[in-house]
């Protein structure tokens, strides 16, 4: 199982801010998370909770207006023994050894990372001659190899072809593909599939996850959609207001969720059987330049207490795996139930795992 010694990356009480029109805004407001060689990780969390521009220091990537306030970064990929601190990075000298060949991203849009006037296989060799050093017959050779790797049908064929030539999905594919041949430790994916249907991205997910097992790469993949990321993750962080307020792994989150943000998204996820959908979570999130003094989520929670006006939560921690930031862990909390649709969800998954047992 999980243990120390395979910690790949590790983000230390990070706080991160904007500088926007003279005002300072919050976007990052204290994470720690290990990062475990060779898992997938969900990240997922409502728009603006800060998935992106927590991933985007891990390659040197934040906006201009932006900086690490303080906390740390700790990447082991490079020495085990000893770590550099990616909070640190300023110069783009630093950067260029990490981004791409340590840590690579697939960025939202697809279409903003390719060429347009490029083949595919051109911009493949590109990434090849770049980060392994390979050139002529051995480049195209293994662009190739790469493009079958991610799902290309007629690989060879397609290689020759360019980006406008290909669907969304396969275009995203491509993407992956140039990002693989940069032969990375971490493969970050940041909701590479929002603009496609539900089959596709199931379809990448899978594609993501077969990388993993095939190269062993440390994958996360971001997401508002909960459902999406439903066993396909080994764990789940979840976001809200610049924190992480529960993590766990996919059956602590699924089956055991202790969050009333968590409960508040998955209610909010289409049953996989029934496929309804549920409600929707009421209010928006809180102004990050003024952030609230208490829990960000306490507005918008029907279980909050006075305290959580107050104070902000502390993490408690639920079992070596899980771990989760609201009041309604403190030992004098009320006994509270989650509420009905999920614990109905909860009974209805347990009978379908066992059943196919
Ligand atoms: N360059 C910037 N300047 C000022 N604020 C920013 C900047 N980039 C992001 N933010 C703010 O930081 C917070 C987190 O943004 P982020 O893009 O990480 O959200 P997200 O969870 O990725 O959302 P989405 O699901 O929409 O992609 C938001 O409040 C956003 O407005
Ligand atoms: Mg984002």
């Amino acid at each position: 199982m999980l243990n120390n010694g395979d910690v790949i990356l590790s983000v230390k009480d990070l706080h991160v801010k904007f500088s926007l029109r003279g005002k300072v805004l919050n976007a990052i407001r204290g994470i720690s998370l290990d990062l475990y060689k060779g898992e997938s990780l969900a990240i997922v969390g409502e728009s603006g909770s800060g998935k992106s521009v927590f991933t985007k220091n891990f390659i040197g990537l934040l906006d201009k207006n932006g900086w690490v306030d303080s906390g740390q970064i700790l990447y082991y990929g490079m020495d085990a023994q000893n770590p550099v601190d990616l909070a640190k990075y300023k110069k783009e000298e630093e950067w260029q050894k990490i981004r791409g060949k340590e840590v690579a991203m697939v960025m939202q849009d697809p279409m903003t990372s390719l060429n347009p006037l490029k083949t595919i296989g051109w911009q493949i060799e590109e990434a090849l001659k770049l980060h392994q050093g390979l050139h002529g017959e051995a480049a195209v050779k293994k662009a190739i190899e790469i493009l079958q790797d991610v799902g290309i049908p007629e690989a060879e064929r397609r290689a020759k072809q360019y980006p406008h030539e290909f669907s969304g999905g396969m275009r995203q594919r491509v993407v992956i593909a140039i990002a693989m041949a940069c032969n990375p430790q971490i493969l970050i994916c940041d909701e590479p599939t929002t603009a496609l249907d539900v089959t596709i991205q199931a379809q990448i997910l899978q594609l993501i996850r077969n990388l993993k097992d095939k190269y062993g790469l440390t994958t996360i993949y971001i997401t508002h959609d909960l459902g999406v990321v439903a066993n396909m993750a080994d764990r789940i962080a979840v976001m809200y207001a610049g924190k992480i307020v529960e993590y766990g792994t996919s059956e602590d989150i699924f089956y055991s969720p202790a969050h009333p943000y968590t409960w508040a998204l998955l209610s909010s996820v289409p049953d996989l059987d029934t496929k309804e959908k549920l409600v929707s979570i009421p209010g928006t999130p809180p102004n990050m330049i003024y952030p609230p003094k208490g829990d960000a989520f306490a507005e918008r929670n029907v279980y909050a207490m006075e305290i959580d006006f107050e104070e902000q939560p502390p993490m408690f921690r639920i079992s070596d795996t899980h771990y989760a930031a609201t009041w309604l862990l403190h030992p004098d909390a009320p006994k509270v139930e989650m509420p009905a649709v999920i614990t109905e969800r909860i009974a209805r998954m347990k009978k379908k795992a066992g059943g196919d047992e």
